[in-house]
């Protein structure tokens, strides 16, 4: 895997070595990344400057669902699949997106500009079924929304 080019590094600066950064500098370098995920290089660094174990490092990165260690689109389309969504139509919100992209779910449009993800509950229980697209928050969704919502990120 090549690297994703961030200057980890002079993100670093930003933060002393203290474990409770590790979240911010993990947002901060996936951001920087233009294709939402951190590299293995970044990776490596990240642990050399907070002294986390990589696997420990990985181990995190791989739990957090809104990070990811393989590239992905300009805009993350993150679809709750936990109950409350999935009983109000999740699935049909879904296969609206992926039918409007012509992807499958964990799937990258060839442009590079949409990843399609499931993820589980993200607080938005109120606005079932919800996505996220990036830090965008989409609630009470119906199938026939999802064209105008893409509309917005042409
Ligand atoms: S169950 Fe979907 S946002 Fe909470």
């Amino acid at each position: 895997m090549t690297c994703c080019n961030v200057d980890v590094g002079e993100i670093l600066k930003g933060y002393s070595k203290e474990k409770g950064n590790l979240m911010e500098v993990l947002h901060k370098v996936q951001d920087s990344s233009g294709e939402n995920y951190i590299c293995d290089e970044c990776m490596t660094k990240i642990a050399d400057h907070t002294g986390l174990p990589l696997n420990k490092l990985y181990g995190v990165t791989s739990f957090y669902t809104m990070f990811s260690n393989k590239k992905r689109g300009k805009y993350v389309i993150r679809m709750c699949e936990s109950s409350p969504c999935h009983v109000l139509g999740a699935k049909n919100v879904i296969d609206s997106f992926s039918k409007e992209l012509g992807i499958k779910v964990g799937e990258t449009t060839q442009d590079g500009k949409f990843t399609l993800e499931y993820c589980a509950c993200l607080g938005l229980c109120a606005v079932a079924p919800a996505v996220m697209i990036n830090e965008d928050v989409h609630g009470n969704l119906k199938p026939e929304m999802v064209k105008d919502i893409l509309a917005k990120y042409e």
